[in-house]
C-alpha cells in the first residue's frame, strides 16, 4: 500500500491543545463500554496498540464524583495519553466533573458525550437526546470550559437525533462554544448502528460548515482502507475506529502504518484473546462475557466458532476453542 499524501501523514502528528497538553497523533480508538473493561485496557496496552485513549463515559449524575473514584476510572488507561469522556444532564456537576478530571496527571481533555443511542440513556435525557437541544451542549461546554484547570474541551455529536437535516443546526450551536475538536459519529440518534448509505456525505457537511474546528470521523471503520477512505473523501482530521478494534486489535496500527505508505502485516488476534481470556479468568470480579461479546463481533453469532465457544465459556474451553482455530485478519494492497 502506497500512500505518500500529506493529509495522511498529518493524522500522525500530534494535536495541541491548551495549556500545553498534547494528543501524539489523530487516529485513537473510538470509546466502548462493557468492551474497554480493565482487562481489555491491559491487553492492548501489553500489545501496545494505541498512542492515546478515549475512554468511555463516565455517567455523572445528581452529584460529583469524588477525585478517588474519578481517578479509579482512569487506572485502567495509564499511562497513555487519556480523553476522559463524560455524560449526564446536570450542567454543574458535568463542569466540576471537569475541573477535577482536568487537574489529573495524563489528562489531556475532557469530553462530553451527547451521542450515545442506548435506550436507558436516551430516556435519562443524556447523550444523543441531547441532540434535540444544541444550545444545552452548547452551554455546558462553555461551563466545563470555565471549570477546566486546562487541557482540552472536545464533544461527541451524532448527524442528528431524529434526522441528518438536524446537523446545521447543531453545529451552529455546538460551534459557538469553540471546542477544541469535535467528533462526530455519522448516523443519527434513531438510527443506533443501523447501516446507513450517505455517512461520509454527512461528515463532508459537517466539514463545509466548520472548516476550522477539529473534526474526528467515526462510524464503520473496520480496516485500515475503510479509515483512509474516510479520510480521502470527507477531509476530516483525525478518526476514531472502535468495533473494528474487536476484529483487529492492531487496527490503529495497521492505519498508522497505511498512512505511512507501508503495508499493514497479516494480522492474527488469537495472541490477543488468548492473553484477554488470561486476564479475565484470574480476576475474580473479570466480565466474563467480554470474550463472548468480542468473539461474537469477529466472527458472528451463527459461525460454528462462537456457537462452539457460548456453549463452554470455562476458560480453558476456550482456550482450546481459539487456540485450534487459526484465524487471519489480512489487509489487502489497496494502492492510495
Ligand atoms: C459496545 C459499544 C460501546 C460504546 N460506548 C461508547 C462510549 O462509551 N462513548 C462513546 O462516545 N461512544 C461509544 N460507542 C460508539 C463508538 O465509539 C463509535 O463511535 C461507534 O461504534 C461507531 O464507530 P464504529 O462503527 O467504528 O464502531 C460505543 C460503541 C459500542 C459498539
Amino acid at each position: 500500500m502506497t500512500c505518500k499524501k500529506d493529509y495522511l501523514k498529518k493524522l500522525l502528528q500530534p494535536i495541541a491543545f491548551p495549556g500545553g497538553r498534547a494528543l501524539p497523533s489523530r487516529i485513537l480508538p473510538g470509546p466502548m463500554e462493557g468492551i474497554m473493561t480493565k482487562e481489555f485496557c491491559q491487553a492492548m496496552l501489553e500489545f501496545d496498540l494505541l498512542p492515546a485513549w478515549i475512554t468511555p463515559f463516565i455517567r455523572i449524575s445528581r452529584g460529583t464524583p469524588r477525585a478517588k473514584k474519578l481517578d479509579g476510572r482512569l487506572t485502567p488507561f495509564r499511562p497513555l495519553p487519556i480523553i476522559a469522556q463524560i455524560m449526564g444532564t446536570y450542567r454543574e456537576h458535568l463542569a466540576a466533573t471537569t475541573k477535577i478530571l482536568s487537574g489529573f496527571d495524563g489528562v489531556v481533555g475532557v469530553e462530553l458525550n451527547c451521542a450515545c443511542s442506548s435506550n436507558t440513556v436516551i430516556r435519562s435525557g443524556a447523550g444523543s437526546s441531547q441532540l434535540r437541544e444544541p444550545e444545552w451542549i452548547r452551554d455546558t461546554l462553555l461551563k466545563m470550559r470555565e471549570s477546566s484547570a486546562g487541557g482540552g474541551i472536545g464533544v461527541k455529536i451524532r448527524s442528528g437525533f431524529e434526522s441528518p437535516e438536524e446537523l446545521p443546526r447543531i453545529l451552529e450551536a455546538v460551534s459557538a462554544a469553540r471546542p477544541d475538536w469535535i467528533v462526530l459519529h455519522y448516523r443519527t440518534g434513531r438510527e443506533m448502528f443501523r447501516n446507513v448509505p450517505d455517512g461520509h456525505e454527512r461528515l463532508r457537511t459537517a466539514r463545509r460548515l466548520l472548516p476550522d474546528t477539529f473534526l474526528f470521523g467515526t462510524g464503520d471503520l473496520f480496516s485500515a482502507e475503510q479509515a483512509l477512505e474516510m479520510v480521502r473523501e470527507t477531509s476530516v482530521d483525525g478518526i476514531t475506529p472502535a468495533r473494528g478494534l474487536m476484529h483487529n486489535p492492531w487496527l490503529i496500527r495497521d492505519i498508522e502504518a497505511a498512512c505511512r505508505g507501508e503495508t499493514p502485516p497479516e494480522r492474527d488476534v488469537t495472541p490477543f484473546l488468548l492473553r484477554l481470556i488470561e486476564l479475565v479468568s484470574v480476576n475474580p470480579k473479570g466480565r466474563h462475557g467480554l470474550i463472548l461479546e468480542i468473539t461474537r463481533n469477529i466472527w458472528g453469532r451463527e459461525s460454528e466458532r462462537f456457537k462452539a465457544l457460548a456453549s463452554d465459556t470455562r476458560p480453558s474451553a476456550m482456550v482450546k476453542i481459539i487456540s485450534s482455530a487459526n484465524f487471519e485478519h489480512r489487509t489487502s494492497n489497496v494502492q492510495y
